[in-house]
């Protein structure tokens, strides 16, 4: 959402300062790019914390679709509990519970009602696809009552289907909502005095992203699309690791029919007590073919981390021993067949089977998260020569641990570089200050060995990620921004950075400050992710250099900047940020190249208030302002506002 403003009326603003300093020159040199910035450089980090997947970027809307959470009518509703019973299968390949719903003597209605994540989002005027796997207890043809209620739980729209038959099997319908709910549901209802079984109830909107079926939800996608990331790493984060091994995240239980995906707690669920979220498990339908599907309709490159046969060090640190690493071990050579594979082999067969037989040309590969010490580089060594072996043209990332800097950091990158790691991951929750401070980080990085991957950052202004005061306000994303023209600046040395985390639901939330807000039916993209956006859709191909009497600009004078090229688009980009909380004037003299035009595109991120952050219910308190100016000669000037992020585009010849 980029606002137009007049160029005249910004820059009255801007010139009514009463507390411009002296100017500040600064060279951009338009001939003389230097080294590449990847394609990967500005990406996404996906994990399932905040109802990111189920009740959130996953479209389907009932919670606990088969009746496989540790209570079996979590999330469920019925007239009287005499009416329903639990059955749990023991047949073998079968999924193992069901639920029989059967007329109560009594005459009195008998129904299931699911009411969603925290309420079920239902739009006026748009489709729904309902899903039954069912059959009728004792023969004979069952009538369903079908109905999707509103916020009152009036009936806003209604539908009828028969269950014929002992057999289990499929139904289908389509019910188009008559108004819009928020915390809307579904109801089954029995119309006449049988027993119904249910094994999957599913209800999903007929539009999905790119209409895929199993697909994501809409408007989350499509701010994942406008960021146009250049990769996609999934799923996480700690999730990958879990609170014990058997809760580790395992690839090959979430590919296949999405019925058959076992179900298990999530560890947000439990991880924090302020944010106790009993409900909140994980479907997996959102799984590994999902993921990929994703990054591919996306554009991006795909970047998924494997566990490394430990789970996470703040909870259980469970440890694989040495030699019983085998299964962590395929899972790695295994999901490598599966992006890529042939449908000749085992894996590409099932992805091929899975609607894609092209291979989804998986270049990197994560090996555990934040793991830390020798007992990670053991395990990681033991994952990286089978993978090297077998696939040597595949990128691996490893992780430093969960902080910046420290022994436990120091040590991992030692010795990472010793070993046949291509990227290191490194994960920085820090304050404003910090982020100002270094955006000199990897200008003194050595160079041509390891590459980093900023695989998650955010700036806090609060201390605790559980403080409910923790907004995505200006402050942070300005200082991200600052941040931000080191990392392109030392494209060389960085090549993929991460915002994390990507999602959170305003009523289930675990993690905050979070790029972009969601309820059930509308989402609100922040401050920091107009950042994000700025940077990845001006990425360039190359860095340019851009310096104030010889020097970077990295927070002397409260100036930050870099520039890039995008040499076939001929289009010049450059950030900018003033920290200071007065205007500052600074002269831009273009040297070497030439201009096709006269006019320099602008993009202004700012807020007087630096607590300010954009809500659900007032989305533009900061978005981009957009305007042009005139560059005269060689020359432009601007007069940078106070604590402002501004982008200028040119058009070169
Ligand atoms: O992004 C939230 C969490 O922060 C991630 O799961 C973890 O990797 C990090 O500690």
């Amino acid at each position: 959402m980029f606002r137009k403003l007049k160029s005249s009326l910004l820059f009255a603003g801007l010139l009514a300062s009463t507390f411009l300093q002296a100017q500040t020159n600064i060279d951009l040199q338009l001939n003389k790019p230097g080294v590449a910035i990847q394609p990967t450089m500005w990406g996404i980090f996906f994990e399932d914390i905040n109802f990111a997947a189920d009740g959130g970027l996953y479209a389907e809307l009932v919670k606990n679709r088969s009746f496989s959470f540790d209570d079996p009518m979590m999330g469920w509703k019925t007239f009287s509990k005499d009416s329903i019973r639990i059955i749990n299968e023991v047949a073998a390949g079968t999924q193992k519970r069901f639920v029989r719903l059967s007329a109560l003597k009594s005459g009195t209605e008998n129904f299931l009602q699911n009411d969603g994540f925290r309420g079920m989002g239902l739009h006026e005027g748009e489709e729904y696809r309902l899903i039954l796997h069912m059959r009728a207890v004792n023969g004979g043809a069952q009538k369903l009552k079908v109905e999707l209620l509103g916020d009152d739980k009036m009936t806003i729209a209604e539908g009828e289907l028969t269950v014929d038959g002992e057999d289990w099997g499929y139904a289908e319908l389509v019910l188009k909502a008559g108004a819009t709910a928020d915390k809307g549901s579904l109801k089954i209802s029995l119309e006449g005095n049988g027993t119904v079984d249910f094994k999957y109830i599913s209800l999903f909107p007929v539009k999905t992203f790119k209409d895929r079926p199993n697909g994501m939800r809409l408007d989350l996608a499509e701010k994942l699309a406008d960021l146009k990331p250049g990769f996609v790493r999934f799923p996480g984060g700690c999730i990958v690791e879990g609170h014990q091994l058997d809760l580790r995240y395992q690839w090959k239980k979430t590919v296949g029919d999405v019925e058959e995906r076992e179900v298990i707690i999530n560890r947000w669920n439990t991880e924090f007590m302020h944010r106790y979220t009993p409900d909140y498990y994980q479907s997996f339908g959102l799984g590994f073919f999902e993921y990929f599907q994703l990054a591919e309709d996306l554009g991006a490159e795909p970047l998924p981390i494997l566990n490394c046969g430990m789970a996470c060090q703040y909870n259980t640190g469970e440890l694989v021993p040495l030699d019983e690493m085998e299964p962590y071990v395929s899972d790695a050579l295994d999901l490598i067949e599966f992006a890529n594979g042939d449908s000749a082999t085992k894996w590409g067969k099932l992805r091929a089977e899975m609607g894609h037989p092209e291979p989804f040309n998986l270049k990197y590969l994560g090996i555990g998260n934040e793991q830390w010490g020798d007992q990670y580089l053991e395990r990681y060594d033991v994952i990286a020569e089978k993978v090297h072996e077998k696939y040597p043209e595949i990128q691996l990332v490893s992780g430093s641990g969960p902080s910046s800097d420290g022994d436990r950091f120091e040590h991992l990158w030692k010795e990472l570089k010793t070993r046949s790691a291509n990227l290191v991951d490194e994960h920085y929750y820090k304050d404003p200050n910090w982020f100002f401070n270094n955006a000199k980080r990897y200008d003194n990085y050595e160079r041509g060995g390891l590459k980093v991957f900023a695989g998650e950052y955010a700036s806090h202004t609060r201390v605790e990620s559980k403080d409910p005061t923790s907004n995505n306000n200006w402050l942070a994303a300005l200082s991200e921004a600052a941040f931000m023209t080191g990392l392109e600046r030392n494209a060389d040395v960085v090549s993929m950075a991460s915002y994390a985390p990507l999602f959170a639901h305003v009523d289930a939330w675990q993690w905050r400050p979070d790029l972009i807000w969601f309820d059930n039916l509308n989402s609100v993209t922040t401050p920091n992710y107009y950042v994000q956006q700025m940077y990845s859709t001006h990425r360039g191909d190359h860095v340019l250099p851009v310096v104030s009497e010889g020097d970077i600009l990295a927070g002397q004078d409260s100036l930050y900047a870099s520039a890039s090229v995008d040499k076939a688009a001929k289009k010049v980009y450059l950030k900018l940020v003033n920290s200071s909380v007065a205007a500052k004037s600074v002269k831009i003299n273009l040297k070497g190249g030439k201009l096709a035009s006269k006019e320099a595109g602008l993009t202004e991120l700012y807020d007087s208030d630096l607590m300010a952050y954009n809500t659900l219910a007032k989305q533009d308190v900061i978005v981009p302002q957009t305007s042009t100016v005139a560059v005269k000669g060689n020359l432009l000037s601007l007069e940078l506002k106070p604590k402002s992020f501004i982008l200028v585009e040119l058009t070169t010849k």
